[in-house]
């Protein structure tokens, strides 16, 4: 079940891990989504200064944190996988917490940052995973199952855990693979976005200069 490809093809997006210079994308995905979102996202009815407090404290050397990006390289969707602190005997767990903007849904990008969690937790040796998850958030709950998630329903809370197989050779080599691709996407995408705003002042340039010729009367 684990590296399946979606049936929706997400496997193909890229997707890529984000560090401290994200911010402010990370701030912006966050802050786009509406209050019920939030509330599904962080449990609780995250106001702005919550979420920027959240974004803040945001641990990209201990955590894991990736996301979709589009042309416009706004952040579509991303993904928390954090680590939690363990005794040397016990299992090594981490806690997946993921969002989608609304117009992005239902193409598979919640499922593929899923499945690129599982495999970076599987790399860095964690056993366990957990998702907790309101028991009304159909698609996250599909999401973990899909995945191979035991889910305990507890009134309007759900936990899942995932028991991670370990890491093979396979799971490093395409998560080495993944994150190149992902990183040209993105330098390919910031270089078109680049070259447009370029294109915009040449044609504003070139307005402002016509208009000039017409005022001189040349
Ligand atoms: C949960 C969330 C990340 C899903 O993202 P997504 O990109 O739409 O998910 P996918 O496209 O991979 O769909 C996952 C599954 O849920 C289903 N699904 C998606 N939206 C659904 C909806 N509104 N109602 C019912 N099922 C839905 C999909 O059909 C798919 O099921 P399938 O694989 O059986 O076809 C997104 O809805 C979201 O950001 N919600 C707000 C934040 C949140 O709830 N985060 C999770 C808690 S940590």
């Amino acid at each position: 079940m684990i590296e399946q490809p979606s049936s929706r093809g997400s496997s193909t997006v890229p997707n890529r891990s984000l560090g401290a210079g994200h911010r402010n994308r990370i701030a912006a995905h966050l802050l786009a989504l509406d209050a019920h979102d939030r509330y599904l996202r962080f449990g609780y009815a995250a106001g702005e200064e919550q979420v920027r407090r959240y974004v803040e404290h945001l641990d990209f050397d201990r955590d894991d944190i990736f996301g979709i990006f589009n042309r416009r390289l706004d952040l579509i969707a991303m993904a928390h996988l954090a680590f939690i602190p363990h005794e040397p005997d016990t299992p090594a767990g981490v806690e997946f917490a993921v969002s989608v903007v609304p117009r992005a849904r239902g193409r598979g990008y919640g499922t593929r940052l899923f499945e690129t969690a599982v495999r970076h937790a599987r790399n860095e040796g964690a056993e366990l995973m957990f998702i907790h998850a309101l028991s009304e958030n159909i698609a996250m709950i599909r999401i973990a199952r899909h995945g191979g998630a035991t889910l305990e329903r507890a009134g309007s809370e759900t936990e899942a855990y995932l028991r991670l197989p370990p890491a093979t050779l396979d799971s490093r080599v395409s998560a080495i693979l993944d994150e190149q691709v992902a990183q040209a996407d993105y330098r390919i995408k910031k270089q078109a976005r680049n070259f447009l705003h370029f294109l915009g002042r040449l044609q504003e340039i070139r307005r402002g200069a016509s208009g000039a010729r017409g005022k001189s009367g040349r």
